[in-house]
């Protein structure tokens, strides 16, 4: 399973790629506010020159000829873009039009199986399934996770699964379990995802011991 980073926080973005285990990044609306930067080009390019892979980039726009667009525009800012698009028929509408012009779309805001089976026929490159949100819905949002994977495997479909709205390290580990080609995370749960108190005892303990036999 890929590990892309879920922000649109720059410093965040150069910190986890100092890891080496990023290979793409998904930004939104309300990521992109969060950081209270008013410049959405500057800032997907930005992002688009630290990570060389898939950099997910939301239409803010309605409409399938609005949102066809602005998703032609915002590809044509760096060649590692993919277009984020929800999950309605005039999304429908777009992707396959953007299909046929080459640029990849990311099927968001998607919470059923026939949204991510449409959007595969579409041929959208990626499908988004928003665990966490439908997790706080009383939904088991892993269920649909898995329940893509397996329908898209079955009909050799190559739309990849982004298992999304990651809460944290336990859904990373449900994700991989479910077969997603890709889980998008928070850095924080990236972090998270590297920690172990086992380790920080191991690491002290070795150390502790090595420094014992130095002083005889
Ligand atoms: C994914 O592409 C979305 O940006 C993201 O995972 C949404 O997560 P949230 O439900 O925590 O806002």
């Amino acid at each position: 399973m890929e590990i892309f980073l879920d922000t649109a926080n720059i410093e965040h973005i150069r910190q986890a790629a100092k890891l080496g285990i990023v290979s793409g990044v998904t930004t939104n609306p309300s990521l992109v506010s969060k950081e209270g930067k008013a410049d959405y080009e500057a800032v997907v390019k930005e992002i688009c020159s630290i990570i060389p892979g898939p950099i997910s980039a939301e239409v803010v726009v309605e409409g399938a000829q609005a949102m066809t667009e602005q998703a032609r525009k915002i590809a044509s800012w760096a060649p590692n873009i993919v277009i984020k698009i929800p999950a309605t028929a005039e999304g429908l509408e777009v992707i396959s039009a953007l299909a046929k012009e080459k640029i990849k779309v990311n099927f968001t805001l998607c919470f059923s199986l026939n949204q991510a089976l449409l959007a595969a026929r579409a041929g959208a490159a990626y499908v988004s399934p928003f665990v966490g949100r439908l997790d706080d819905v009383g939904h088991d949002g892993m269920a649909l996770v898995k329940d893509i994977v397996d329908v898209f495997r079955n009909y050799q479909l190559p739309t990849k699964v982004i298992a999304a709205s990651i809460r944290h390290p336990q859904h990373c580990v449900a994700a991989a379990k479910a077969g997603a080609h890709i889980a998008t995370v928070p850095y924080e749960v990236l972090m998270q995802m590297i920690k172990h108190p086992l380790t920080n005892v191991g690491v002290a303990r070795f150390l502790s011991d090595w420094q014992r036999l130095s002083k005889k």
